[in-house]
């Protein structure tokens, strides 16, 4: 039997759709949220990523402010504008697409941001307060992949779950989450002992490093639900196309469930973004 598809696309437009009718109420009270996107630079994939996130947050009925500053940005000027967005009262959420440009820390720059817009959840506020259980702004990638977890199964009491990579964007932050739901968690990345052994220990399965393919089908438990936070372009019989870090058709013979790439993970960082820049607006403006 084949594993059932755990459908991103869907999950966002339902998410989306439920955002669209929170945004129409904060607007009939005069508190339409807002959200700054800030890009430096001319990174193809990132463009694409800022022009995404601005497009979805018109349609759900945003206000929208796009900030696209050159490469040659200094740091000083952008730190100058991240303290204009967070004294803007009409700016409830700030994003900074990363990467910055290697002149700029982009420590420094999250840090700059007020952990009241923070809507990426990154600045120090937020990651601790995640990891002390309290209320924080989360991350936006983890956030969708537990909501797509969750969506396959409720209960995730004593599930041993494995997250491959150990990113702050990704890796670290879904630890956290996981743990929040009893799940006992092994986070895997470049150096950890046979990868497949470990893998294949997991009743919930999270690929999160860049890597075309990486996971095969031998190293998936049967039954298990896996999630595909890879987003890899690769050229194959002459064509770009875009391909998860999951061999997904090898997975697909054996998992429980499973995110496609595209259209599993991708689309639910966007909707995950909107609805915590709602989270950020409700709380704000009370
Ligand atoms: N670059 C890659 N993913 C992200 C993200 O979730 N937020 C920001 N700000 N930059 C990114």
């Amino acid at each position: 039997m084949g594993a059932s598809l755990i459908d991103g696309t869907a999950a966002a437009a339902q998410l989306h759709a439920e955002l669209r009718v929170a945004v129409q109420d904060l607007t009939e009270r005069g508190a339409t949220p807002g959200l700054a996107v800030v890009l430096v630079g001319k990174d193809p994939a990132s463009s694409v990523y800022v022009r995404n996130k601005i497009r979805k947050s018109v349609d759900a009925g945003f206000r929208s402010f796009h900030h696209e500053l050159p490469t040659s940005t200094s740091e000083s000027d952008l730190l100058s504008l991240i303290a204009r967005l967070n004294a803007a009262p009409d700016v409830d959420g700030i994003l900074v697409q990363l990467p910055l440009p290697d002149h700029i820390d982009a420590r420094k720059v999250t840090a700059a941001i007020d952990p009241a817009k923070d809507v990426d959840g990154f600045h120090p506020v937020n990651v601790g307060s995640l990891s002390l259980g309290a209320p924080a702004l989360i991350p936006c990638t983890p956030l969708g992949c537990m909501l797509l977890i969750k969506s396959v199964r409720k209960d995730l009491a004593g599930a041993s779950a494995v997250i491959v990579g150990r990113s702050n964007i990704v890796g670290k932050p879904l630890t956290q989450l996981l743990l929040r739901e009893d799940c006992t968690i092994t986070l895997a990345h470049s150096k950890t002992d046979d990868l497949p052994l470990v893998c294949r220990s997991a009743d919930v399965l999270v690929a999160a490093v860049g890597r075309p393919g990486l996971i095969r089908g031998d190293w998936i438990k049967p039954g298990a639900i896996v999630i595909d936070v890879g987003i890899n372009r690769i050229e194959r019989e002459g064509r770009q196309q875009l391909v998860g870090d999951v061999d997904f058709d090898a997975a697909q013979q054996v998992a429980g469930a499973l995110t496609p790439v595209p259209g599993g993970v991708g689309p639910m960082t966007i909707a995950c973004l909107l609805r915590n820049t709602v989270e950020a607006a409700c709380r704000r403006r009370g």
